[in-house]
């Protein structure tokens, strides 16, 4: 798959499935627009990528906040001129506790950044795409789409949020040539996981792991790779007439 000079803007960039979606869009020639909330972070991805100067922009950004969305699109339009593909990926787990035990700042957290977050993306980078009548979408939900998680309802209630907002999307942007389509990881062999972990059990993080593995066909955690070789896919031409769905890579879970 070629991304020779396709601009790609990823949030959440320096995290596990987006610093991989970078390495991958780079070495295919891509131009990145990279948004996370820390620069520290973002300045080590560019480094490590050996990213150029002509084919990368970093912005510091917080997704939950619309102006700093907004910006976030304006930046990657003054340096690259377009967005040709969108990997609307920044998300958070929060924190685990029942419903009745959750806090109110952490559900507003949750939803803010993973549902609103995403929203804000769409709201501003679509209408780039709808003037150039072409672009692909890719919204980051989860196997959390489609199904409870003991102890993770707001992150569980977001993700459900994201799938249906992906297919508004898709029917908005069919007209405009624009696709739209969701992935749906189970769980990833990365930090967000490791919080998961911790999380649930502090002091037996290790324990919490073998147990979400046994309910994986597979036996194990997806590698960020697993997730950015179908990210790639539906950014490619070779998904022309793929919108408005939503892809599991679960190592089987779906079939349980
Ligand atoms: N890791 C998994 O097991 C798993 C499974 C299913 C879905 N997902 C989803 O994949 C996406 C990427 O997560 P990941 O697995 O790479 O985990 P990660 O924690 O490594 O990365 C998440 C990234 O999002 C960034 N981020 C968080 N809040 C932000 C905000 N307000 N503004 C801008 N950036 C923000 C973080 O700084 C981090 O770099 C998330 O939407 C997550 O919900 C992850």
């Amino acid at each position: 798959m070629d991304f020779q000079n396709k601009v790609v803007l990823i949030t959440g960039a320096t995290g596990g499935i987006g610093f991989e979606a970078a390495k991958e869009f780079a070495s295919r020639g891509a131009k990145l627009s990279l948004v996370d909330l820390t620069k520290n972070n973002l300045d080590k991805l560019k480094k490590t990528l050996k990213l150029n100067n002509d084919k990368v922009l970093l912005v510091t950004a917080d997704v939950s906040d619309e102006k700093q969305v907004k910006e976030y699109v304006s930046k990657t339009i003054d340096k690259f001129g377009t967005i040709d593909i969108f990997l609307n990926n920044a998300g958070v787990e929060g924190e685990v506790a029942s419903i009745i035990e959750t806090q109110k700042e952490d559900l507003d957290y949750v939803l803010d950044v993973n549902v609103k977050g995403a929203y804000y993306g769409l709201k501003y980078v679509l209408p780039v795409m709808y003037e150039n009548k072409k672009g692909s979408i890719i919204n980051t939900s989860s196997i959390a789409g489609f199904i409870g998680s003991l102890g993770m309802a707001p992150y569980v209630a977001s993700k459900h949020a994201l799938l249906g907002i992906n297919k508004s999307a898709a029917l908005e942007s069919a007209p405009y040539n624009v696709r739209v389509n969701a992935i749906c990881p189970g769980p990833v062999n990365n930090n967000m996981m490791r919080n998961i972990e911790i999380k649930v059990a502090p002091g037996a993080p290790d324990a919490v792991r073998d147990n979400f593995i046994k309910d994986i066909p597979f036996g194990k955690y997806a590698r960020n790779i697993d997730i950015v070789n179908m990210i790639l896919f539906l950014a490619s031409d070779l998904s022309t007439y793929i919108t408005g769905n939503e892809y599991r890579i679960d190592g089987g879970m779906a079939a349980k």
